[in-house]
């Protein structure tokens, strides 16, 4: 059985204060959250990494949003996973749409980032997906395969299940849009099926893959449901603690 796990991706957003309040309100809503049960992930800017950090309780995880994928030196403005590690994070979203679109970050520096991570024993939380035009165009199988292919090449067999991807269809993400639960299924198959010919039926059920996209505590049920989806990244809605409790609660349901 894979873990249930629920990864909010604040982006830009919050200063210290409102993260911090946030957090309280979490506490306060998870307080009854078994950390056996399900994973529950926050991922604040690195600036507040820190900040947050001392305030969680057990049961809610640290993530990064990012993470440069070499350990230390003349990288300016890069954040190592060894510091990264150092501060209490666990979790690493590596290769979001957003910054494979704003920053040009290539399938090449997702892997890179992802040995690294792994490395220091965090849990990177690979993303793939599709655009608008490529879905348009029936693209949307080939380029999953490309994107997983490429950014776990070289990976070792034994990482394989510290790893997380999250199925997001970039014309999903802050769209309102979603995909229909099925749909996003059979991309959470397919995935499993290019991990299956490049290591083993074994592994590739123990990966767990979410779905993102638009989620919120209206949705999240039709891809929860689903044999293949192992939970969620959350964006916009986990922002709100009232959006991002109701979203757990009913995956722990
Ligand atoms: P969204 O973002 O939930 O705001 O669509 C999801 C993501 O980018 O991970």
């Amino acid at each position: 059985m894979r873990k249930p796990i629920i990864i909010g991706n604040w982006k830009m957003n919050l200063n210290l204060e409102d993260a911090r309040r946030l957090i309280v309100e979490l506490r306060q809503g998870f307080i009854d959250v078994d950390e056996r049960k399900i994973d529950i992930v926050v991922c604040p800017a690195f600036v507040h990494l820190q900040g947050v950090n001392f305030q969680l309780p057990v049961n809610i995880k640290l993530g990064a949003q990012d993470v440069f994928w070499k350990e230390r030196g003349a990288y300016t403005g890069e954040v190592s996973p060894l510091m990264l590690k150092d501060i209490g994070v666990r979790y690493v979203i590596v290769g979001h749409s957003e910054r494979r679109k704003n920053v040009q970050e290539t399938d090449e520096m997702i892997n890179k980032k992802i040995e690294a991570a792994l490395s220091q024993k965090l849990f990177p939380v690979l993303c793939v997906g599709e655009t608008k035009e490529e879905r348009e165009k029936n693209l949307t199988d080939s380029i999953i395969t490309e994107q997983v292919t490429k950014d776990l090449e070289g990976i070792k067999a034994s990482s394989l299940e510290k790893i997380i991807i999250a199925y997001e269809p970039v014309w999903a993400i802050g769209s309102g849009k979603t995909p229909r639960g099925e749909d996003a299924n059979k991309v959470a198959k397919l995935i499993r099926k290019v991990i299956e010919e490049r290591y083993s039926k074994d592994q590739a059920d123990k990966v767990r893959i979410l779905y993102g996209g638009s989620v919120d505590q209206r949705n999240i049920k039709e891809f929860i449901d689903q044999p293949q989806i192992d939970g969620a990244l959350v964006g916009e809605a986990s922002l709100s603690a009232n959006k991002f409790i109701k979203i757990v609660e009913q995956v722990i349901k």
